[in-house]
């Protein structure tokens, strides 16, 4: 692959390239402004890669997803979450010796330390979910005097998979006054989850297989999507050699937002909206073709997926499976079905790649799993944490550079002070 040249105001400069494994080519402006004073501008960083990675790798235009080579569709139907958090954070699929050891430092680190679990209990019981997760996850370096040790790394990604799932069950029982659950490492990281959440208050609880086997899908895939908006956060956040538990929760926070990780509670907020309305669907996507209503469409679209989210065919299919498998018809996904084949049709969609994603079809199976709606991001957190772990080992061990963007100032030039 020879350099790119590019020339400005009349002269040529040449670009090196390279190509990485799956034939993606990039030109690398890293002298750019050394030889040509002018910076790159690519607000969104749509057309920016920030990075090597050998963690996951996605083909937008054809609908591809593979975590370290292995597709979305085998992992989400043949793998555990924790054996996909295993070969993202890893790099390999473990084996059983690898797995159950693996599991068992999920398990071993997973007890909420007493100050984090008192801290949970201190916030409103009407708090978003989300808040208490990234601020009680930046608090787990107060409590842990490694925090920031380089040679506790392992342990502390045993904790982080153990606890995010902890502090989110913590919280919501606490939202329904009822003490926290002890952890029982003879069951799966979904089973915990689910016990951890709804078991009475003396224990009692009858996991069902169909409901883990469905949560045990919805966290393969959201486990890593490479540099989405959130998971770039964690490595600008990690760049500056901030620890571990404070990336995180930045991570948490930039997954918030209903343009991103957010989006799975606006689409069940959006087609309850349309129930509510009399469940005229059809309203609703003139709506969302019109710029002035403000109204988009949540749970379609993608920066990067210009056909269709692998994600989004495995969970439509899991829909009809779980909500048949859990005895539950829902409206919701009716309406959802309608919008779904309105916009495989009309052309303000199809002109824009407009296609359902991962978010689409995701609430509709935590509804039917009898999950809060306020809890549905923080289901996406507990799924991507694998995946931001493994960029933030991947970026500390290539000592990346702290991240740094440039930027075109359009201000004010030079004034006097006023005398
Ligand atoms: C996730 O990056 C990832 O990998 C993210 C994720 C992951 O796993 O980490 O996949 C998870 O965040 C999925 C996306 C969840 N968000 C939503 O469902 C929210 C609704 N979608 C949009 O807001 C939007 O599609 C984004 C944010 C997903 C993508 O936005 P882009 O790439 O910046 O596209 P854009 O906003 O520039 O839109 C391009 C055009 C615009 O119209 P024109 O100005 O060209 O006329 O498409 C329109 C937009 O108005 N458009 C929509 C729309 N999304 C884009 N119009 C109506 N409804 C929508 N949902």
């Amino acid at each position: 692959m020879g350099d790119a040249k590019l020339t400005l105001n009349g002269q040529d400069f040449q670009l090196p390239t390279f190509e990485g494994s799956e034939g993606e080519v990039a030109i690398d402006v890293g002298s750019l402004r050394g030889q040509t004073k002018a910076i790159t501008f690519d607000p969104g960083y749509g057309n920016t890669g920030s990075c090597k990675s050998a963690i996951t790798f996605i083909n937008g235009e054809k609908g591809i997803l593979q975590h370290r080579g292995y597709a979305i569709d085998d992992l989400a139907h043949h793998a555990s979450f924790p054996a996909v958090s295993y070969l993202v954070i890893h790099g390999e699929l473990p084996t059983e010796a690898q797995l159950k050891e693996f599991e068992g430092g999920i398990a071993e680190h997973s007890k909420l330390p007493q100050a984090i679990s008192d801290l949970i209990t201190t916030f409103p019981k009407d708090a978003h979910p989300m808040s208490v997760l990234s601020s009680m996850t930046a608090a787990l370096a107060s409590v842990y005097s490694n925090y920031d040790d380089d040679t506790a790394e392992e342990t502390n990604v045993l904790r982080m998979l153990g606890h995010v799932r902890k502090i989110a069950t913590e919280f919501y029982r606490h939202t329904q006054d009822r003490t926290p659950v002890t952890l029982d490492p003879k069951i799966s990281y979904c089973g915990n989850f689910l016990n951890g959440m709804f078991a009475e208050a003396d224990g009692s609880y009858t996991i069902s297989e169909k409901r883990e086997r469905a949560l045990n899908m919805l966290m393969i895939v959201h486990a890593d999507h490479e540099q989405n908006c959130s998971t770039s956060t964690v490595r600008m956040v990690g760049s500056s050699q901030a620890c571990m538990f404070a990336s995180m929760s930045a991570g948490i926070s930039a997954l918030w937002g209903p343009l991103h990780g957010g989006a799975n509670q606006a689409v069940l907020e959006m087609l309850e909206a349309i129930n509510d309305d009399g469940g005229d669907y059809k309203k609703y996507m003139e709506m969302a073709k019109d710029k002035d209503s403000g109204f988009r469409l949540m749970g379609f679209g993608h920066r990067v997926y210009k056909n269709f989210d692998p994600r989004a065919t495995i969970l439509k299919e899991a829909c009809d499976d779980v909500l048949a498998e859990l005895g539950v018809t829902d409206p919701l996904l009716d309406i959802a079905k309608n919008l779904e084949k309105i916009a495989l049709e009309d052309d303000y969609f199809v002109k824009r790649n407009l296609y359902p994603n991962v978010d689409f079809y995701s609430g509709i199976i935590y509804r039917a799993m009898g999950i809060p709606v306020n809890m549905f991001t923080v289901l996406f957190a507990i799924g991507r944490m694998p995946g931001w772990l493994a960029h933030w080992l991947e970026m500390r061990e290539e000592g990346s550079k702290i991240h740094r963007p440039r930027q075109i100032y359009t201000g004010q030039t030079h004034r006097e002070f006023p005398k």
